[in-house]
């Protein structure tokens, strides 16, 4: 069930050099490839893993565009996979006190690739693991199957409008030191202003972007095969949480029983994993992320609707015209 099928981006690595290039947002060097705006990093990651990543039924892989609530559903998810080892209630001890949900549920394309995917082997079952990489771009074993041998995907979407303005405000304060780490190849780029940042995103010029391509793919496949994939809306998930964790947990085969419900298991989930909650513990306010990230730049306000407060309404218009376009024909709308 979990044979690798053939690596379709083999050639990657060759040809990344001769790739076209483009400055991005936030301001490190981009590639284009397979219709996608790419770091380095991840086109590094895209060639290495289709060769060696072995997906197992049971994995439950939580794709995102960058900004749209992936620390989010990552403590989400990690808290009700791991509830009978990590009870969620108020005054246990829980994982989400000390780490971030960026070390709980790590990315696919941060892995070193160097060790042939051993780091994904070592996970026990059922993994939970997360990515930004376009559906298109997956390893084919996770997404060239249709019998369930490739695992599961819960994707999140959320308005372009606060994505960017989310992704600005992250920029902020994570750019100077991405641009220290390897890969990223913007070292020199200089800082854009606001105005500059809103065009690179609207030409789609950011990791994984454009966004609304991004969403689009993974919004199509959830609705080929609903049983493999689950899409949910930030903006949902901020109605209602609680229903959101609840199907969340159902289609990660681990629903939450009546007895759980009437115990108050699900509400201290949602507690546990609100953005008051996580953003005041002391590990996010002080720590780092493996890679050296503030913790603190993945919590700010979580509402929607923020673009309003820093967009003119002429540039939110362009950037819902701009995504009109893009879906045309499809049925998806933000
Ligand atoms: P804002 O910048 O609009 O506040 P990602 O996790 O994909 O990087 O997305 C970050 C966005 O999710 C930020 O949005 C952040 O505040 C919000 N967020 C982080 N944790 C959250 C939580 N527990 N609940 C709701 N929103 C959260």
């Amino acid at each position: 069930a979990s044979a690798v099928i053939a690596n379709p981006h083999a050639d990657l690595a060759e040809i990344m050099p001769s790739l076209p290039t483009a400055p991005g947002f936030p301001p490190y060097r981009l590639r284009r490839y397979g219709g996608f705006w790419h770091t380095d990093l991840y086109l590094k990651f895209i060639g290495a893993s289709h060769a060696c990543f072995k997906p197992r039924p049971t994995d439950v892989l939580l794709a995102s565009f960058p900004k749209t609530g992936t620390t989010w559903l990552k403590a989400l998810a990690f808290s009700a996979l791991n509830r009978a080892a990590h009870p969620p209630s108020v005054g246990a001890d829980h994982p989400l006190h000390r780490n971030s949900p960026h070390d709980l549920v790590r990315f696919l394309e941060l892995a070193d690739q160097d060790d042939d995917g051993l780091i994904y082997e070592e996970i026990p079952s059922p993994r939970l693991l997360a990515t930004h990489v376009p559906y298109s771009l997956l390893p084919r074993g996770i997404t060239g199957t249709k019998d369930g041998s490739g695992g599961r995907i819960v994707y999140v979407c959320r308005d372009p409008k606060d994505t960017f303005v989310s992704f600005w405000h992250y920029h902020e304060k994570t750019t100077a030191t991405l641009q220290r780490m390897a890969d990223v190849g913007g070292a020199s780029a200089a800082m854009p202003t606001f105005e500059e940042a809103f065009e690179l995103f609207c030409q789609g010029q950011s990791v994984a972007g454009p966004q609304w391509r991004h969403t689009l793919e993974y919004w199509e496949a959830s609705r080929r095969s609903p049983d493999q994939g689950l899409f949910l809306r930030y903006e949902d998930m901020l109605l209602d949480p609680s229903g959101s964790l609840m199907k969340l947990a159902a289609f990660m085969a681990c629903p939450f029983s009546p007895e759980e419900e009437a115990a108050g298991v699900v509400r201290d989930i949602v507690e546990l994993c609100s953005l008051g909650t996580l953003k005041g513990l002391e590990v996010n306010r002080r720590g780092s992320t493996m890679l050296g990230l503030k913790n603190e730049a993945f919590f700010r306000n979580g509402t929607v609707g923020d673009w309003s407060n820093c967009m003119t309404p002429a540039m939110a218009a362009r950037l819902d015209g701009i995504v009109a376009e893009a879906l045309q024909g499809s049925m998806l709308t933000f």
